[in-house]
């Protein structure tokens, strides 16, 4: 199932996500349509909240669109309870967008590489050091969680420049060649 993608100014995409416990309803069932929901939207990445859902979960796959891209084989992962515990002191600025931003792109710093603990869809526990790429995708989703938006890492001035278009959004001024809702 394909849910619409909440969009800024909704008040999912503020809250602080809950963990997610065992007795969770169909796990997989949500696994599998938090995918179809990020591919049909051309996404790399998906956090939880960005559908309305609160919960500590975000999916990944920044090599489905670079199938010969070798660094990305292999990167499609599910994300739950995930805790960064460690960054690099070294920052690299790379340019980011989000489902949830629409027309919005801007350089962003952050660590270049970050270690993660999680469980994956089958709640079975992992731990990883990310780099490059995905540790720039994965560190984005994971801000979502804590209802943190890239928006909000901006230089002061960059922020002004861009709060106009987000003032917009936040009342219904965008367009997206996705489903998408807004809920305040
Ligand atoms: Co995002």
């Amino acid at each position: 199932m394909i849910y619409p993608i909440y969009i800024y100014g909704s008040q999912a995409l503020r809250k602080e996500c809950e963990p997610i416990t065992e007795d969770f309803p169909d796990l997989a069932k949500f696994v599998k349509d938090m995918f179809e929901t990020m591919y049909a939207a051309d996404g790399v990445g998906l956090a939880a909240p960005q559908i309305g859902k609160n919960v500590k979960m975000f999916v990944i796959d920044p090599g489905f669109y670079a199938p010969d891209n070798e660094e990305l084989k292999d990167t499609k992962r599910v994300y739950i309870n995930p805790e960064i515990y460690e960054e690099s002191v070294d920052e690299i600025v790379f340019t980011e967008g989000c489902l949830s931003i629409p027309g919005i792109h801007e350089d962003v710093s952050r660590p270049e590489a970050v270690k993660i603990r999680y469980l994956d869809e089958n709640l079975q526990p992992h731990d990883e050091l990310l780099e490059g790429y995905v540790a720039r995708v994965v560190q984005h989703e994971y801000d979502h969680l804590q209802g943190t938006l890239f928006t909000d890492h901006l230089a002061p001035l960059r922020k002004t420049l861009v709060g106009g278009k987000l003032n917009g959004m936040s009342k219904g001024k965008f367009s997206a060649g996705y489903r998408t809702k807004q809920v305040k």
